[in-house]
């Protein structure tokens, strides 16, 4: 069968039927930052309830918090982001577009060069051909003043990954619950990213959503968790509906990897960008105990901090000699008696980039009476609008009949009642929102009280007891 999901149809569909906007957008726009509109945001809102559910709720291994965004800026330091998260990038000297070097393409004829040779390389702007500034660092942390007055106010990090306030609550997480050592911690939240350059609607932001997990295990058995996490998110994409000729795995080489991973795969999903463009979705990692490591570091330096000595933050954490296992964070196994720093498992997905997979990959047309349906076929977990009912016409009580039947669902799932137009358009505009069942109250429906429940996929209709659709669509949706 073709491929027919292609951008612009998604990004049009989603404009026009009020999933996601541009921000601001009455203002002219902000480039890459995005909102979401009613049936959007109950797309999103499903997404991340689908990952707490299954990765939190339903694992006795797994609890989940809810950091601030703004944390203490040693923590920044701690996890490296202060002095490492940076991309290198060139101005081009014609046209001043700044571009990361990893980004750049090599001019034709040129195609060996190094990656970092910008004297080969095409600006993506005017096409100007080795015409750079030298590479330099970007930083990539948001920075913002914290406190009114201007002697104790210092600078704060919007955080760029959810993981790091995860780390920090491990020990109160540990003394306030009754987790033990294999355990996670999920989180689901908003990070910030000054990105230099954004891509393709809503996947490359600069603000977005995170559903992150950390999973903390005995050096050892670190291998066969990451095993573990990695088929599981895998499977959770596939049993949400994506088309396993989408995704695949692909593993970091080891000059890839970041600095604190001893192993990472990314879930690619193939997106829809020119002719087909494989991308990471969420990357699953093996952080060692890098991190607990560093917050250990980090809390000994943190003692300069508190006596107003705000430079500690430029200069090297103090070092511990290597004695981590005596350390706070060191975790004592009861059981076994004997104290180690837990390594971690991290699959760490994006709602934003997870929700835009899920929008293209149900993205389908068809033909019904000689026209083109355009229908989102998401899995019913993640629709929108589970339900939509309608009279079919507005006389002899049926929207008084209809209006019964949808103020006894709404209360159980979402749903929409709509009563303009011509039944065929109606039934067009929920494909449209990918609602999977349409429910029309007609004629015959003061005979026998039956309605008629169309499923979005066959468009078949089947009728049904008014008194039983309630029953009938939990059994089919399987909420
Ligand atoms: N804690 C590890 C971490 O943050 P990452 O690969 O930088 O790892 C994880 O990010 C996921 O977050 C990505 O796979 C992607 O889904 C999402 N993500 C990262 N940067 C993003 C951005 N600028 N816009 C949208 N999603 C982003």
């Amino acid at each position: 069968m073709a491929d027919i999901r292609k951008l612009e149809d998604v990004v049009s569909l989603c404009k026009r039927r009020g999933f996601i906007f541009q921000s601001s957008d009455i203002y002219g726009g902000l480039a890459s930052c995005y909102d979401y509109g009613p049936l959007g945001a109950e797309l999103k809102r499903n997404v991340k309830e689908q990952w707490w559910k299954q990765m939190v709720q339903m694992r006795d291994d797994m609890v989940g918090i809810d950091c601030s965004i703004l944390m203490h800026p040693m923590i920044w330091k701690a996890s490296g982001h202060v002095d490492k998260f940076a991309d290198l990038v060139a101005d081009c000297k014609a046209c001043k577009t700044r571009t990361r070097l990893d980004h750049l393409q090599n001019a034709p004829g040129k195609e060996d060069a190094d990656i970092n040779d910008t004297s080969a390389k095409v600006c993506p702007k005017c096409g100007k051909i080795g015409n750079f500034t030298e590479p330099m660092e970007f930083k990539l942390m948001f920075e913002t003043q914290m406190g009114a007055n201007v002697d104790d106010s210092m600078t704060v990090y919007l955080r760029p990954e959810t993981a790091q306030g995860i780390f920090a609550n491990y020990r109160n997480v540990l003394d306030s619950s009754r987790m033990a050592v294999p355990f996670g911690i999920g989180q689901i939240g908003k990070s910030f990213r000054n990105e230099v350059t954004t891509k393709a609607f809503i996947f490359r932001t600069r603000e977005f959503e995170q559903m992150e997990i950390e999973f903390f295990c005995k050096p050892g058995t670190d291998e066969k968790w990451y095993e573990h996490w990695k088929q599981l998110r895998m499977q959770w994409y596939l049993d949400l509906g994506i088309n396993k000729d989408h995704l695949r795995f692909r593993d970091h080489a080891s000059d890839e990897l970041a600095h604190y991973a001893k192993a990472c795969v990314d879930v690619e999903y193939l997106f829809p960008f020119g002719q087909g463009d494989w991308q990471e979705l969420e990357g699953v990692a093996n952080r060692t105990n890098y991190d607990l490591r560093q917050h250990q570091r980090g809390m000994r330096s943190v003692t300069r901090w508190i006596e107003n000595d705000r430079d500690v933050i430029k200069t090297p954490l103090v070092d511990e000699n290597d004695k981590w296992d005596k350390g706070p964070l060191a975790y004592f196994d009861q059981p076994n008696n004997e104290k180690y720093i837990p390594y971690v498992i991290e699959p760490s997905a994006g709602a934003d980039r997870g929700t835009l997979a899920f929008l293209v990959d149900a993205y389908d047309e068809d033909e019904v009476n000689g026209e083109v349906r355009n229908v989102l076929r998401f899995h019913p977990k993640l629709a929108p609008v589970k339900a939509a009912v309608f009279p079919l016409v507005k006389k002899e009580g049926m929207p008084e009949k209809a209006t019964a039947i949808y103020d006894d669902l709404k209360g159980h799932f979402n749903c929409s009642y709509d009563l303009k137009g011509a039944i065929g358009r109606r039934y067009r505009r929920q494909d449209e929102a990918g609602t999977p069942f349409c429910i029309v109250v007609d004629g015959q429906t003061n005979e026998d009280n039956t309605v008629t429940v169309r499923d979005r996929d066959s468009m078949e209709q089947v009728r049904v007891n008014a008194d039983q659709v309630k029953s009938y669509l939990r059994d089919k949706l399987d909420l």
